[in-house]
């Protein structure tokens, strides 16, 4: 059977002309790395020090790079080779940096317990199984510095009859056939993703994961358009006495 990573990798050449095709995608990736720019506070004589989990092939980080300052140290982590490969083909200013990791397995010592300012992570915990969940965001609260921000984007529709039923009209509907005419081969991925969006906690089940792994100020925005009530955007803060 194949892993989630596998199937990231088979799915990466085409991962960016699909997501191209979602109207809005782009633009909130370009909410949540702002979002994350406006609150993350760099140690006097440093540089701000910023993670991109779940990079896959860039999109998220590319948002990041325009968010941010330009003496950012800016790291972006993916478990795919395959989605790291297509964002390598990429121009990347010389303050980015990528490697392959897999989160709820981290090795935080050599990532650096305690060294980031901000980490961002925009798709990526709704692909941790539950039983992982918490782990990988008890490793972000041991990656970030006191006062730190998380700060990460996510689909959500569990206990929203409304949010439900619009996302699998779109998913069976638009992403299903789009996916069978741009992706043939790798219908396993974008199946995945239909099962994993109606899966995922609901947005008050994951506020309680962030807030039982230490986290404050955990809040939630939710985007607008067709997206409303289905995409999100949650902030949590490590407490700066943490
Ligand atoms: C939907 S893509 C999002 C990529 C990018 N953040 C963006 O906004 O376009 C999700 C990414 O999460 C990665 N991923 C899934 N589970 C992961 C894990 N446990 N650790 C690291 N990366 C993971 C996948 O390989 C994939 O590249």
């Amino acid at each position: 059977m194949r892993t989630l990573a596998d199937q990231f990798d088979a799915g990466s050449s085409r991962y960016d002309l699909l997501v191209g095709l979602n109207p809005g995608y782009h633009a909130a990736l370009a909410f949540s790395a702002r979002a994350l720019a406006e609150r993350v506070r760099r140690v006097p004589g440093a540089p701000l020090r910023i993670l991109d989990l779940g990079c896959g092939s860039g999109a998220s980080t590319t948002a990041l790079v325009r968010a941010l300052p330009t003496d950012t140290l800016l790291q972006g982590l993916d478990a795919s080779a395959g989605m790291l490969a297509a964002g390598a083909r990429k121009a990347w200013p010389s303050w980015v940096s990528f490697g392959q990791a897999v989160c709820g397995e981290l090795d935080l010592d050599a990532i650096g317990r305690g060294r980031w300012d901000g980490v961002h992570a925009a798709y990526l915990f709704r692909n941790i199984p539950a039983e992982r969940r918490d782990a990988a965001l008890a490793e972000v609260w041991e990656l970030l510095a006191p006062g730190g921000w998380l700060i990460t984007q996510e689909y959500s529709v569990a206990g929203d009859q409304r949010a439900t039923a619009v996302w699998e009209i779109v998913s069976r509907g638009l992403i299903s056939p789009l996916a069978a005419a741009f992706d043939p081969g790798n219908g396993d991925l974008y199946r995945y993703l239909r099962r994993s969006v109606r899966e995922f906690d609901s947005t008050e089940e994951f506020c309680s994961r962030l807030s039982a792994a230490g986290f404050v100020d955990v809040a939630r925005h939710d985007v607008r358009g067709w997206q409303r009530g289905i995409l999100h955007t949650f902030r949590a803060h490590k407490e700066a006495t943490a």
